[in-house]
């Protein structure tokens, strides 16, 4: 039986195998239509979500299978005090597979080990969000064609943000890729990461406060949501909350085929102006989340 809780739990082959099934998805959606019938999904979210949960459960129902689950902790039996390895045992005799939301780094992975049916980590803390990371992926190579030879800027919360914790690590295992980590000070990526960087010769990286001075060099640019959940103190995300707004007249200096993505939700850090942009993919990339949300159900339920 296989989780997902890290993207790193992936090879390169099986990344690429789940990308070609979401390109093959996409072309043939009457392929798909039946692969899931009679298998349940139970979306377990203890924190907020529309995405997430919602692409989980409409990828579902593509498939023919059905959805169960919460989607606010308050209203399971967390609110007594259930442990998330007991709240996992159960449903584990409920459904063929589990996507688990959580606010603890970590309680994904407790749960695998309880688990009699495969996990799915869709956000533990600031730690991870591998399945986002899948529809980045699915996004740059319907976009660039390649996960090699880019350079990719990182902007806003690096600290807290999971979503860039985890494309970075799956951005590791290819050639010729450059980072360019753009935030404020506090808001820098953790040192254990950076560290891991330093270790590798296939990846540089760079740091930086100036999304102005990063801009005409990248192929890609992801801007991120100040993590307010995240914070312990209020007086500190006002004051980070506006670090970057991507405005039309900060995209004069990038590259005319740049693609700009963010995980969304939205709050202040791209103006709506930069919609209509065709540079701007954020929109698609929730698409593509669906689809290839569809291809690691079936990849993890074990059908071809
Ligand atoms: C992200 C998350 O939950 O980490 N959202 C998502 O799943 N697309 C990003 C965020 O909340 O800022």
């Amino acid at each position: 039986m296989r989780s997902l809780i890290s993207i790193l739990d992936l090879s390169v082959e099986e990344i690429d195998q789940l990308v070609n099934t979401g390109l093959d998805i996409i072309e043939n959606p009457a392929k798909y239509a039946h692969k899931c019938e009679g298998k349940k999904l139970a979306t377990l979210f203890f924190e907020p979500s529309t995405r997430t949960r919602l692409s989980f459960e409409a990828a579902m129902y593509e498939l023919g299978g059905h959805v169960i689950g919460f989607s606010d902790a308050g209203s399971s039996s967390a609110s007594k005090g259930e442990s998330v390895s007991d709240t996992v045992r159960v449903v584990s005799n409920y459904a063929d597979i589990i996507a688990m939301r959580h606010p603890k780094e970590g309680a994904p992975l407790v749960a695998s080990m309880k688990s009699t049916v495969p996990i799915i980590n869709a956000g533990d803390g600031g730690h991870n969000h591998p399945t986002q990371t899948l529809a980045d992926l699915l996004t740059i190579r319907r976009e660039k064609g390649t996960f090699g030879n880019i350079t990719v800027g990182f902007c806003g919360d690096l600290k807290f943000g999971r979503t860039v914790h985890s494309l970075i690590d799956a951005l590791t295992r290819y050639k010729g890729v450059k980072i360019v980590l753009i935030s404020p000070d506090e808001l820098k990526l953790p040192g254990y990461m950076k560290d891991a960087l330093d270790k590798m010769d296939n990846i540089t990286y760079v740091e930086t406060t100036s999304l102005e001075n990063a801009m005409p060099e990248l192929d890609i640019l992801y801007m991120t949501r100040v993590q307010k959940e995240r914070f312990f103190n209020e007086a500190d995300y006002i004051r980070l909350k506006d670090s970057y707004i991507l405005t039309p007249d900060k995209l004069e200096n990038a590259k005319s085929d740049m693609c700009i993505l963010h995980p969304l939700p939205r709050v202040n850090e791209i103006s709506v102006a930069v919609d209509d942009d065709p540079r701007a993919c954020y929109f698609k990339q929730v698409f593509n989340g669906k689809i290839i949300r569809m291809a690691l159900i079936m990849k993890l339920l074990g059908i071809e």
